[in-house]
């Protein structure tokens, strides 16, 4: 008996040292890999240019496009006009200090996840110029910090959540050349956007943009 005790105690005590060195700050860093690889698993590349995202480096930060800020936290993705085909994957909200979210310009299709929603420090989301669909998330609203969305030129469709409206900080809205529906939001933050940030909605309507939709659709005969 008392050997079986002296045994379950060493397990014990590895298994403590194990643990504790496991939960250090490595390991969320490599969580930022492992969101990141999940993004370059789930698009095609033919530019080769994530080739130096390897998950088996210790943190991503010396990847290509990627950059971090003093603590190795991921900060800025900037994957603009990059040739990328495919879907955003919901592991990017992993990416807790993100600021700058560029995907702008690439050919990605399927839903914007709404784990985008989780991203707390964004202050840019560009996903313009893609062939995204499905509607625009409304956990969108909780992204405080958020100075610029621009999600125009997609395929995106429904109503514009009127959440949105609590972006205060929210200094570029564009969601022109989608097809959006419903009425376009007039509070809070919405009182600071002309009608060039909803152009080209044919199916959106508000008291401001009357004149807007007859003229885009006498514009098409
Ligand atoms: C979106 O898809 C259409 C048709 O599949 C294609 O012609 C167009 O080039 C795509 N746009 C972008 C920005 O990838
Ligand atoms: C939004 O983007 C469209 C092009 O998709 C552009 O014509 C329009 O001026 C932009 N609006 C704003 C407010 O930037």
């Amino acid at each position: 008996m008392p050997i079986f005790i002296l045994f379950d105690l060493s397990v014990l005590i590895l298994l403590v040292i194990l643990l504790s060195s496991s939960s250090s700050v490595p390991a969320i860093a490599n969580e930022e890999g492992d969101a990141l690889y999940a993004l370059r698993r789930a698009v095609k590349d033919p530019n080769n240019v994530l080739h130096s995202w390897d998950p088996t480096l210790v943190d991503p930060c010396t990847w290509f496009l990627v950059t971090c800020d003093s603590a190795n936290r991921v900060t800025r993705l900037d994957l603009g006009n990059a040739k990328l085909s495919g879907n955003l994957v919901p592991e990017l909200g992993k990416l807790q200090h993100l600021q700058y979210l560029e995907l702008y310009m690439n050919n990605l299709v399927g839903p914007i996840p709404k784990e985008v929603g989780g991203l707390k420090s964004l202050l840019s989301l560009d996903l313009y110029h893609n062939n995204l669909t499905g509607p625009i998330p409304s956990s969108l609203s909780t992204l405080s910090n958020l100075r610029f969305l621009r999600l125009n030129s997609n395929r995106l469709t429904g109503r514009i959540p009127r959440e949105l409206s609590k972006l205060g900080n929210l200094k570029i809205l564009n969601v022109s050349n989608n097809d959006l529906c419903g009425t376009i939001p007039t509070s809070g933050t919405f009182s600071k956007f002309t009608e060039e940030s909803f152009i080209n909605n044919p199916r959106l309507e508000g008291p401001e943009l009357m004149g807007f939709v007859r003229y885009n659709a006498g514009g098409r005969n």
